[in-house]
Order: C-alpha cells, then structure tokens, then sequence
C-alpha cells in the first residue's frame, strides 16, 4: 500500500502544542536523552529503549495513530526510558529543546524521512532551519545528530542545510559523501526493508563543534 505523507503545513499542523518536559516523561529524567524524529510506530525506539538503558528515548511523530499505538506497546513493555510524543516536528519542538536543562541531550535522529520532491513542496520537510537551530542550541559539544535516508532528494538537503549552518562537523575518519555503516546499535523500520531490496541507504554523522550560537541557519526552503 503506499501511504500519502501527512501534510506538515496543513493549519491543524501549525497548532501550538506544549509538549510534557522529561521530568514527567521519564522515571529517570537525568539520564542522557536521544531523540528521534519522525519514529513512525516506534519499533526501533522500543527495541532500542531495551537495549540501551542508560539513555531515555523519545520519540516524535505527526501521525498521531502511530505513536497511540506505539505508546500502549511501550506501557505494556513497562519501559521507564522510552516516550513517544505526537507533534508537529518543525513546529513543536523548539521551545521543548530550549527548555532542556544544558547538556541533557546527546544524540537526535533523523531516518528516512518522508521526501518532498517538488520545489514548492520543500518546506514540507521536516528539518527547517528553526529546528535545525534548536538542534544546534540544546547539542553540547561532541554531542550527535545522525541522518540517514535511501532517497537522496530527502538527505542532500539536510545536509546542505547542516553544513551552512557551521555548527556540525563530520568525524574526521569517517568517509564522504556518505558513511559506510550505521553507528546506532538497531536499523530501523525502513531502513531493514530497504536493506532487504539490497537498496543504499544514504547515511551522515555530524557532531555539534563550539561554534557558538546564532548559527547561520543556511538557505530557507521555497515555499
Ligand atoms: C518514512 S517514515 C520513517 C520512519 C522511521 N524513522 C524509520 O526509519 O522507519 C517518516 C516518518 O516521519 C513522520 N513525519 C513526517 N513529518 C513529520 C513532522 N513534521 N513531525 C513529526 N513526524 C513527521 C512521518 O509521519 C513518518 O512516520
């Protein structure tokens, strides 16, 4: 079946919503937090969440079945480091990632996120440059933001957008364009069916550098 993207745009995707802060998310709020956006139904945080407890994981999605589903899987799995939260990306987040306490966050992802192909529907895309730049803001130093796609029209833009902004930089062994392998311990969703079609998923780690802020936020999106 192929699915239609949500439309990021829409007006009732432009409501403000206030999202919970990690003390009312998490048993242990203090744990290093990773973020993961546009988690879908959420298999890959659910089993990461498992594997590794010494982060809590949230993740974001704006199809609010997907995360309803994951979110009673999760109860029923009695994680105390998983949340999944329905929002808006590009609209919802920045404020909750300025009202992170310093240094809580250490890793953001962003996998297979829907493509936007036309022009005029680039400012659909989920990475703007706000996000970006509250990205940027809550990332201490040496912390990471991972990006992976098969389709090449939904990553290069990404990158694009992450390196004007001067704020990230790629680890200095790791190979260009693109790397070779995946630095997370779990492929998600998508990405174990692209693999299975023997398809290339197109993948990049930055690490926040001490560039201090405001970032150059890198070209808008045409409407
Ligand atoms: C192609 S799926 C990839 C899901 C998962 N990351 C994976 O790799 O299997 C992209 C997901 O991002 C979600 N998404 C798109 N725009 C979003 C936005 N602005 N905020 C939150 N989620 C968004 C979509 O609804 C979809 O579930």
């Amino acid at each position: 079946m192929v699915r239609q993207h949500v439309n990021p745009l829409s007006s009732f995707h432009q409501l403000p919503r206030s999202l919970p802060p990690p003390a009312e998310l998490f048993a242990a709020a203090e744990l290093p937090l990773h973020l993961d956006i546009g988690c879908a139904r959420g298999r890959f945080l659910l089993a990461l969440a498992h594997q590794d407890p010494t982060r809590n994981h949230l993740g974001v999605e704006i199809r609010r079945p997907l995360v309803e589903a994951a979110e009673a899987e999760r109860r029923a799995a009695g994680l105390p480091n998983l949340r999944f939260l329905f929002c808006n990306a590009t609209i919802n987040l920045q404020d909750w990632l300025q009202a992170l306490p310093a240094g809580r966050l250490a890793l953001v992802t962003i996998q297979f996120p829907d493509p936007w192909f036309k022009q005029k529907h680039r400012k659909r895309q989920v990475l703007q440059p706000p996000l970006l730049a509250a990205i940027a803001a809550a990332l201490a130093p040496g912390q990471a933001l991972f990006l992976q796609s098969d389709v090449l029209g939904a990553i290069e833009p990404m990158v694009a957008l992450v390196e004007a902004s001067g704020g990230f930089e790629r680890p200095a062994g790791d190979a260009r364009p693109w790397r070779t392998d995946n630095p997370l311990a779990l492929p998600t969703e998508r990405e174990t069916h692209v693999l299975s079609q023997g398809l290339p998923v197109y993948r990049v780690l930055y690490r926040r550098n001490a560039s201090p802020l405001p970032l150059n936020p890198g070209p808008a999106a045409d409407p």
